[in-house]
């Protein structure tokens, strides 16, 4: 790994940098329906440097580190980490999400850039169980209780500010879910 001042993050260079927001909503599975929790968050992405892979394949790499607080009790219902990947010579980026539910995601896409009206990069990825390239891993009880089938994740950025949605569906309780988490941050 290479820890240089040259690297070309690509569409990753905008996210590096600490990141607060308090207008999160989440929407999550229960038994009987689902919930919504209101949270604010801290996003702390950090530029580590690139690696080679094969000898041939060179990657960009920002390591992130997502803590979430409900605003009801300030405690962290949600703690995840992974790193943004960009690959300059083809045009991928991917994101790898571990979250402390025995469950691991790489989700990717082809990169074109894009902005909204306000000139901000969108970036988007995904992934979903039966996709040989992007795809989901769990645990045996989450395969049968608490399935991902598919995550989505749009992030929107430039100007200070990052706005993101994700979706993710679950199978869970005998019905399928849409767990939806977004947010806007401004960068510290
Ligand atoms: C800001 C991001 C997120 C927040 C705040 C959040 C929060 C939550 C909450 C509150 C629950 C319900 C837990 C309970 O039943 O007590 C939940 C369930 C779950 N979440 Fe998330 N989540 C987020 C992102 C994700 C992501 C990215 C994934 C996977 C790709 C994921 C996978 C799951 C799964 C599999 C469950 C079902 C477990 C269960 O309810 O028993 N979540 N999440």
């Amino acid at each position: 790994m290479q820890e240089q001042t040259k690297i070309d993050y690509g569409p990753l260079a905008s996210l590096i940098g600490t990141w607060t927001g308090d207008k999160g909503l989440d929407v999550a599975p229960e038994p009987d329906g689902s919930e919504e929790n209101p949270y604010f968050e801290t996003i702390t992405f950090t530029a580590a440097g690139d690696v080679t892979n094969a000898e041939s394949q060179i990657l960009s790499v920002v390591h992130y580190r997502q803590i979430v607080q409900r605003k009801s009790d300030q405690q962290i219902f949600h703690d995840q980490t992974g790193y943004w990947l960009w690959d300059a010579k083809e045009s991928i980026i991917m994101q790898s999400i571990v979250i402390p539910r025995a469950v691991c995601v790489l989700a990717g896409a082809n990169y074109r850039e894009q902005k909204n009206t306000e000139g901000q990069l969108i970036i988007k990825v995904s992934a979903s169980i039966d996709n040989q390239s992007w795809g989901i891993l769990q645990s045996p009880f989450m395969q049968q209780k608490a399935r991902t089938n598919s995550f989505k994740h749009q992030v929107e950025v430039g100007n200070g500010r990052l706005f993101y949605a994700e979706t993710t569906m679950l199978d869970i309780y005998g019905k399928v879910f849409e767990h939806t988490d977004t947010n806007t941050l401004t960068l510290c």
